[in-house]
């Protein structure tokens, strides 16, 4: 029987219990917080809904880290979101004490699992989870480029007046503002947006996209965006729990691609039962990669001041 856990069960992870139960992602989904009932109430609304919805997925609430033995897949979300005016490295100390705890509980009951990181920042928080549980590191798996890549898809379909689905785009790095768009693999139907858009109107999509997560922020005064989020964390987990082997962006253990060793950035990779099954390495122009390396160099800053902090130290 598969199971898999949503760790925090707030706006992200409620809205990953969603969307879990009604694709059928497992037989059994758990969601746990440390807010009593929080979690135990959600999963009664969601298994009420599934009376209307139809689907067979049952919803567990827990505060109890023993609920979650034997997952197949944890999606982690716990962990504090963004204020306006807050850079995502503002949340290192608080979220890495977090995922800290949460990776001890995932080793111990779940040696088996795969593990999709969405707390943020996002690089240094899949980077301190993979130390942590000391799991290979194809196994670990953060979210960023999914859904910096579907905000991109939406500016273009709006600028160009085109139905979404056509639109496929790719963001590399990290999920910050150093993040890296890449128009020219980006298309509409096969065809890339640099045949189809101007340069400047490019520009504007690659800066909005940088800060699609910004505006969202300002835009709800409280929290971060959370739809989107979801939608994007359980496209991954399915890709893995159904051996997919889908391409999509996503924040890998990169081992020399990119002339990058020994960190979590955004690229290509392929996700199936083993988790990342295979990191795709673009040829990137001279301005791509060093648009890279700055990404990278800025994700090395977090995980020194992680470590001046204490909080990088595998269990
Ligand atoms: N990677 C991405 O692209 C992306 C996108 C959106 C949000 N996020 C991040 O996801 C995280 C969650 O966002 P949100 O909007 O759901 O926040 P939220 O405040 O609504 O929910 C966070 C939940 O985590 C719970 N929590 C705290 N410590 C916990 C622990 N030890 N175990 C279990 N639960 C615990 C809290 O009680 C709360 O319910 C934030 O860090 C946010 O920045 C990342």
């Amino acid at each position: 029987m598969t199971r898999v856990t949503i760790v925090g069960a707030g706006f992200v992870g409620m809205t990953c219990a969603q969307r879990a139960a009604e694709k059928e992602l497992a037989k059994e989904v758990v969601l746990i917080d440390i807010v009593e009932g929080k979690p135990q109430g959600i999963a009664l609304d969601l298994n009420q809904a599934a009376a209307i919805e139809g689907n067979q997925c049952r919803v567990i609430g827990t505060n109890d880290p023993k609920d979650t033995r034997g997952s197949d897949l944890f999606i982690v979300t716990a962990g504090m979101p963004r204020k306006p005016g807050m850079d995502r490295s503002d949340l290192l100390e608080v979220n890495g004490k977090i995922v800290n705890t949460v990776a001890d509980y995932i080793r111990k009951g779940s040696p088996e699992a795969r593990v999709i990181v969405i707390t943020n920042p996002l690089d240094t928080m899949v980077y301190l989870m993979a130390e942590r549980l000391g799991f290979e590191k194809n196994r670990v798996v953060g979210m960023a480029g999914v859904l910096d890549s579907a905000r991109m898809a939406y500016f273009i379909s709006e600028k160009l007046g085109g139905g979404i689905h056509d639109v496929r785009c790719m963001v590399l790095g990290g999920h910050g503002d150093s993040m890296v768009p890449m128009p020219q693999f980006s298309t509409v139907d096969g065809v890339s947006i640099t045949a189809l858009m101007t340069e400047s109107e490019i520009a504007a999509i690659n800066h909005r996209t940088q800060h699609g997560g910004a505006e969202i922020v300002n835009l709800l005064k409280t929290g971060s965006a959370y739809y989107a989020p979801a939608s994007a964390a359980v496209a991954m987990a399915k890709a893995i729990l159904r051996d997919e082997h889908r391409l999509l962006p996503c924040a890998a253990w990169l081992n020399g691609e990119y002339g990058l060793k020994d960190l979590y950035l955004g690229t290509p990779c392929v996700l199936g039962a083993r988790g990342v099954e295979r990191v795709v390495e673009l040829e990137l122009d001279d301005a791509g990669a060093k648009k890279l390396q700055q990404s990278a160099e800025s994700i090395r800053a977090d995980l020194e001041t992680l470590r001046e902090k204490a909080l990088l130290v595998p269990a």
